[in-house]
């Protein structure tokens, strides 16, 4: 009975070379002309993992996730020490997954194969389109021809697990050009595929100077012409914004979607991570300093934590498990939040009888998957 979920890493690098007008991630732009304080910020990561990994102790390490911000301007060394850090204070097992999230705008090859020599076994390149057009409404730092040679020099490299994001909807898309964009991401036969329609989050440039995005119908019709060509080109979807081929979802974010445990180090991180005390499963939530200078100053870097509560642990797990197509077992609400499927039967019962869930499986229906957020109500 004292099994707990798979444990996950989460590493934060928080500058990019420029802020993007939609994006409302913990990411703050580099000063012009300067580098990032690379050998400081490793430093602060390195003291904040010796705390947390000597919380999990006798653990093994399922996957890491090196992300931004834009991980990829850190140098190849760096990535390195700190990745020797993490496998010399916590048992690995053997195949583990280590992802490094990368800007076409940021891409050296030579540091690219660094990255490959150093661990990093999975690239997840933020392409975003591949219409100049609408990378200049994104405010991004590079062309689609970068993007296209960053691409293909990491395939070149060796790296076989590639994960391209790519986002629709966006400003001046139609029907043609948004299907044109994720044809040419799909024509580099990458084994992963996350494709997010542009939400415009508050805290963010667009919000307050909202852009011309496309209408609704256009959006649908993206969407549902879009997923076709995705599953003709071998990739399925496993999860709202995921798509792979066969064998290739991305580990780490599986484990976040099954409500497995993850260590979060880096400014503004949040971490999961349950332990058992007299017989419970105890369920914790810790949050990092949010402004990187305050983070590297610190003595301690925690921000926050929190107990979850039964309540809310209801709402939480079933919040992530329903994002997966095929859900998961209903074996695994007792194995990943330490409660019995019991104290959910009534919800259940409920959404099964509106038919937006499955007989057997902690699985939405394809109307509930649709209607996620009704869906999710039942849980409150
Ligand atoms: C945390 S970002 C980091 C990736 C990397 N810094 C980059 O932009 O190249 C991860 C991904 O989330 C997606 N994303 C960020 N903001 C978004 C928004 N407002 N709407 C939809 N997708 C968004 C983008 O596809 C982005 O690549
Ligand atoms: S590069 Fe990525 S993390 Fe940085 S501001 Fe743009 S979307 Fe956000």
């Amino acid at each position: 009975m004292y099994t707990l979920p798979a444990l996950s890493l989460y590493i934060h690098i928080p500058w990019c070379v420029r802020k993007c007008p939609y994006c409302d991630f913990n990411s703050h732009a580099t000063q012009a002309g300067e580098d990032i304080p690379e050998a400081a910020y490793i430093a602060a990561l390195l003291q904040d993992l010796a705390v947390e990994l000597k919380a999990v102790a006798g653990r093994r390490l399922h996957s890491v996730f090196i992300g931004g911000g834009t991980p990829s301007l850190m140098s190849a060394a760096g990535i390195g020490e700190v990745l020797t850090f993490v496998k010399t204070h916590i048992d690995c097992e053997s195949d583990m997954e280590v992802t490094l999230e990368a800007n076409p705008g940021t891409f050296e090859q030579a540091k690219f194969a660094g990255f490959l020599e150093q661990g990093v076994n999975r690239l997840s390149i933020g392409v975003q389109s591949f219409d100049d057009d609408c990378l200049q409404a994104l405010g991004r730092i590079h062309s689609a021809r970068q993007a296209k040679l960053a691409i293909g020099k990491a395939q070149a490299l060796g790296f076989e697990r590639i994960n391209l994001d790519l986002m629709h909807g966006l400003p001046g898309q139609t029907l043609a050009s948004g299907l044109a964009d994720l044809q040419q991401a799909l024509d580099f036969g990458t084994d992963h595929l996350s494709w997010y329609q542009l939400t415009i989050e508050p805290n963010t440039e667009f919000y307050s100077r909202p852009p011309n995005l496309p209408d609704e119908d256009v959006l649908v019709d993206i969407q549902d012409q879009g997923q076709v060509l995705i599953e003709a080109a071998g990739l399925s979807q496993y999860e709202i914004s995921a798509y792979s081929k066969p064998a290739s979802q991305a580990r780490h974010n599986l484990n976040y979607w099954r409500f497995g445990d993850y260590v979060g180090v880096g400014a503004g991180a949040h971490g999961k991570v349950s332990y058992w005390q007299d017989g419970n499963m105890v369920i914790e939530r810790r949050v990092k300093l949010r402004q990187p200078k305050a983070y590297m100053s610190a003595i301690n870097a925690l921000s926050s934590s929190h107990i979850v509560t039964p309540e809310e642990l209801q709402l939480e797990f079933f919040m992530n498990a329903l994002r997966l197509q095929a859900g998961v077992s209903t074996d695994d609400y007792l194995a990943n939040t330490g409660q019995a499927l019991t104290s959910v039967t009534d919800a259940l019962a409920s959404a099964r009888k509106a038919g937006l869930m499955m007989p057997d499986r902690l699985q939405a229906s394809p109307l509930g998957w649709r209607f996620l957020n009704d869906l999710l109500t039942y849980f409150e």
